[in-house]
């Protein structure tokens, strides 16, 4: 280890603060100490670390209190809540709403070390500085601790205040207008509007006047005047999304648009200045495109000063969990159901998925299971079936066995809502071995009779 990691410890129980710190300096961590929740705050703002260690019961502020401030100014730092035996709803609580992970005490080393290293492998390697997230509100809503997408967002910062014109070009479903929007809030334009123009959307009849406006009688049934989208967009930001399916008899006049920075609406014979930003997205590869004939290069350039890339998923796992836990807290109170979060399981299905659709992927799969769900940490075998339509993967057969003994034995323990007897004589084991096989899958009884009543 090249740098020191840094863990900020916060225990209001001195001596479990000592042997803690012991135990963490002893392999190799520099360790910091609050005696509170203030004390922890303060101190976060002067110096960020690493991860942060907190008890969940202490006087004053909680732990889960410090979490959500933590959470709010510094969203990508983790935290690992440490509870007492018995408090496991609060525990199974507080990592549905992004928390690290949780050790019960009393615990060994050896699982405070493996949640440890567990936390450092699944975030960035450098706080990012004493500049927190709450200073930088264009960001918020952009779930992320990858290293990748962070040093991202940092080039997004540096160009979204200057004007020119960005193209983001990356894999379908990766986040491309939710970055689009975000340059638009840290740029000097976000007073103005943000307009978002599907480009592949737009009939080609109707191009000139989606992109320029018309007026009044310019056509046979134009009965109004109309504001296209270069005026809709004066003195903020347009967003061409999807402009590689841009036909390209329409890509000339853009372009002009774009070099002259003004437009003609149809029906009309006077120039108007617009004061515009243009970003763009496209999943295409512009430049074969370009080769191919179906793109303008002088257009491209136009559209390129800068281009960014946003990473698949699959390059950043370490984004994984926290944007899972965000789209389960958002479903749950959508669907206002009482959701404890992932099972660890299902967890390392996510993690190790292929994810061809990206985020968006990832967002549709977290929304299925949060509807389908019966018990109340997700199933892994859930998430599985969502995901396999998609991926078609071939598993080792020991896996496949497993997978298929979890599924039964959730689909037997729904049918009987938790009867353990009766759920035995249905699989015609006794009721010690049925006990067991429940507890190799982690499967409590009572979590079905749980979900039965609601
Ligand atoms: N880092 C992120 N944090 C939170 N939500 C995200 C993140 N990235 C993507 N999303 C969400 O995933 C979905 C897909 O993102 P978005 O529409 O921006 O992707 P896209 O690259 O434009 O996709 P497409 O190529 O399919 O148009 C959206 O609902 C978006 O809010
Ligand atoms: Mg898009």
């Amino acid at each position: 280890m090249s740098v020191k990691k840094t863990i900020l410890l916060v225990d209001d129980d001195a001596g479990l603060l000592t042997l803690l710190s012991l135990r963490l300096r002893s392999a190799g961590f520099k360790v910091e100490i609050a005696r509170s929740g203030d004390e922890a705050l303060g101190r976060l703002v002067a110096r960020q670390p690493h991860l942060v260690i907190t008890d969940l019961r202490m006087d004053g502020m909680d732990g889960m209190a410090l979490f959500d401030s933590i959470h709010e100014a510094f969203p990508s730092l983790p935290v690992i809540i440490l509870t007492a035996h018995g408090s496991i709803p609060d525990a199974v609580n507080a990592m549905s709403k992004g928390v690290f992970g949780y050790l019960t005490k009393p615990f060994d080393s050896q699982s405070l070390l493996e949640s440890v290293n567990d936390a450092f492998r699944h975030s960035a390697p450098t706080p990012t500085s004493a500049k927190g997230d709450a200073e930088r509100p264009w960001r918020l809503g952009i779930i992320s601790r990858s290293p990748v997408m962070e040093s991202l967002l940092r080039e997004v910062e540096q160009v979204a205040s200057s004007n020119v014109s960005i193209l983001l070009q990356s894999e379908s479903g990766t986040g491309k207008e939710l970055l689009a929007n975000a340059i638009h809030k840290a740029s000097r334009r976000r007073g103005g509007p943000f307009v978002p123009l599907n480009c592949g959307a737009i009939p080609e009849p109707m191009l000139e006047s989606e992109f320029f406006g018309h007026r009044k009688g310019a056509y046979t049934d134009a009965m109004h005047d109309h504001l296209g989208a270069f005026q809709a967009a004066d003195k903020g930001t347009l967003f061409l999304d999807e402009i590689g399916d841009l036909p390209v008899a329409f890509q000339a006049k853009l372009l002009r648009t774009l070099e002259e920075k003004s437009i003609i609406p149809a029906g009309s014979r006077e120039k108007l200045s617009v004061d515009v930003r243009v970003l763009s997205a496209t999943d295409r590869n512009l430049e074969t495109a370009i080769t191919d004939g179906t793109f303008r290069e002088d257009l491209y350039y136009q559209l390129s000063i800068v281009t960014l890339e946003v990473p698949p998923l699959s390059e950043r796992r370490e984004d994984i969990p926290l944007l899972a836990n965000h789209f389960l807290a958002a479903a749950r109170k959508r669907l206002d159901r009482d959701i404890g979060g992932f099972s660890k399981e299902a967890m390392e299905i996510m993690l190790t998925a292929p994810w061809p659709g990206n985020v968006r992927q990832l967002l549709n799969t977290v929304e299925q299971v949060a509807v389908l769900t019966t018990t109340h940490l997700v199933a892994a075998s859930l998430v599985q079936r969502a995901l396999r339509g998609k991926t078609g993967e071939i598993v080792p057969l020991a896996e496949a066995q497993s997978k298929f003994e979890r599924d039964y034995l959730v689909r037997i323990m729904q049918a009987t809502q938790g009867n353990v007897a009766q759920a035995a004589r249905l699989a015609k084991r006794n009721r010690t071995e049925f006990y067991k096989l429940l507890s190799r899958h982690h499967l409590e009884p009572a979590l079905f009779r749980e979900s039965s009543k609601s």
